[in-house]
């Protein structure tokens, strides 16, 4: 099956099962026939996941906020040229695990007021928006208590603190009032399964209009 493509991110606070959810929609596409590339950020390409190295990786002050936003908007860019901009432009769905509204919440809204930065970089070296954005809303304790279940040696950003998920939660929310016709908001509580269930029914009118299309 092809048609135009179709670029959907997921996005959530740590610990809110986007990953799992990201997978499971990729999956589910490519049983219904569908041409689907399935990637995440950081990372994504080859130039990008050596820049997720970098950045999640070693001592928290290891980089200044600023050159965070460099660092991942430069992977993001090479993800966008390599990787998702080709899929695309072959007619591919593309499922994508975080995307700009990360760097806008994680960067931005949370460390110091870099949001304008965050922005105007965005314009400048990605301009542009996923067509959809799952975004999967959870109770931050529980977020909280899933991430630290899995700690590993990406912990640069990990263990933010039950304050700052709630201040992360809140600022996603925000982001979604505020790009109503691109994102979509799922309670991400509940069985695996009802999750996806909540997803595909979110989706299922972009699909249908792209068959129409
Ligand atoms: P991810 O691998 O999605 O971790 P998780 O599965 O725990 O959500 O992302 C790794 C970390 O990178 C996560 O804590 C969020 C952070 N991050 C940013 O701070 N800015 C960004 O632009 C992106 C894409 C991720």
């Amino acid at each position: 099956m092809t048609g135009p493509g179709l670029f959907i991110s997921f996005e959530g606070i740590d610990g809110s099962g986007k990953s799992t959810q990201a997978r499971r929609l990729a999956e589910t596409l490519r049983q219904g026939g569908h041409d689907v590339l399935h990637t995440r950020e950081p990372g994504g390409s080859k130039g990008a996941e050596d820049i997720r190295a970098l950045v999640l990786e070693g001592d928290p002050d290891r980089w200044s906020p600023e050159t965070e936003i460099l660092l991942f908007t430069a992977a993001r860019r090479d993800h966008l040229e390599r990787v998702i901009g080709p899929a695309l432009a072959a007619g591919r769905i593309v499922v994508c695990d975080r995307f700009a509204d990360s760097t806008r919440i994680y960067q931005g809204a949370t460390r110091g007021d870099l949001r304008g930065i965050v922005d105007r970089l965005h314009d400048l070296m990605i301009g542009r928006e996923p067509d959809l954005t799952i975004l999967i809303d959870i109770d931050p304790d529980v977020g909280l208590s899933r991430a630290r279940a899995r700690k590993g040696h990406e912990e640069r950003f990990e263990d933010f603190g039950a304050d700052m998920q709630h201040r992360m939660r809140a600022a996603f929310l925000d982001l979604a009032r505020a790009n109503p016709a691109r994102f979509r908001v799922i309670d991400g509580t509940g069985p695996e399964d009802t999750i996806a269930a909540r997803v595909q029914a979110a989706i299922a009118p972009a699909l249908a209009a792209r068959s129409a299309a």
